[in-house]
């Protein structure tokens, strides 16, 4: 695996404006809902895993919770470090590290937020493993990850078969920007669902977020978003809501909690 760390330091100067564009802003308010909704009530131990700049740091510390942000791609880190320093120590700290790296007392967390970084990671598998286990029994597990099945619908739809069949066989993906690239797992639901399971987590939520790119195209789903921003957004909102559709979103999201043993 190619480590993501030069093409987010890259992106790092212009992160936030990457979620002004139409599509991601709605997956993004998406699963903000959605985590919110499942979150304990603050203030509460929360640990946010591949947290960027910092953007939903914020937002956790904005609403009551303590914070662990964990980053290995320094320019974003740094980004992160300076919203983080609003808040006390106490209450917020940045771990500049790959999350394979870092080590936190068993039993000791609320809620884990991983948003698009497992997938970078060696094994992802082995890491929501392992992110369990920093949950306190009740905890709450949040993982959004590209997918697998959306991508390939994708590739299909725009004559890419080829390409389309490799990105199944190897469940691997390429992202590139300029000249730099990096390489990502592509996971489905039910990989995240035996994951869980091996975890000790019970599952309480599966969507697919932005399951309109599947059915209209990229483009289709831009024009809608385009269009009529909230009435979209709205109608993601309740197919987001049905399991069945979780591998036809371009961002899945699966949410679960530890079991008492
Ligand atoms: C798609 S970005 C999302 C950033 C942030 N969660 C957000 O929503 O704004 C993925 C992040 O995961 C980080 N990342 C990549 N590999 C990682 C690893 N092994 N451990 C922790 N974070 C990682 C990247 O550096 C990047 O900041």
């Amino acid at each position: 695996m190619r480590s993501s760390a030069p093409l987010y330091d890259l992106l790092a100067p212009t992160y936030e404006e990457h979620f002004a564009v139409l599509h991601r802003r709605a997956y993004d308010e998406l699963a903000w809902d959605i985590c919110r909704d499942a979150l304990p009530e603050a203030p509460a131990v929360t640990v946010d895993v591949g947290c960027g700049v910092g953007r939903w740091a914020e937002r956790l510390l904005d609403a009551g919770y303590s914070l662990t942000g964990i980053e290995p791609a320094p320019a974003m880190a740094d980004q992160a470090a300076r919203r983080l320093a609003r808040w006390p120590r106490t209450q917020a700290t940045l771990l500049r590290s790959r999350v394979e790296d870092v080590e936190l007392t068993p039993g000791s967390v609320d809620a884990v937020l991983a948003m698009g970084s497992l997938q970078y990671t060696d094994d992802p598998v082995r890491q929501v493993v392992r992110l369990a286990g920093w949950l306190r029994p009740g905890g709450v597990l949040a993982v959004l990850v590209d997918n697998l099945q959306a991508l390939v619908l994708e590739l299909l739809a725009a004559g890419r078969e080829e390409e389309a069949l490799a990105r199944l066989t190897t469940r691997r993906g390429v992202w590139r920007v300029d000249e730099i690239e990096a390489d990502l797992h592509l996971l489905d639901s039910a990989t995240l669902r035996r994951a869980y399971d091996e975890a000790g987590l019970d599952v309480v939520r599966v969507s697919g977020l932005l399951v309109g790119a599947s059915a209209h195209g990229r483009d289709g789903l831009r024009r809608r978003l385009d269009e009529d921003f909230e009435g979209t957004l709205a109608a993601e909102g309740r197919l987001a809501a049905q399991p069945e559709l979780a591998d036809l979103g371009k961002q899945l999201l699966i949410v679960g909690r530890r079991r008492s043993r």
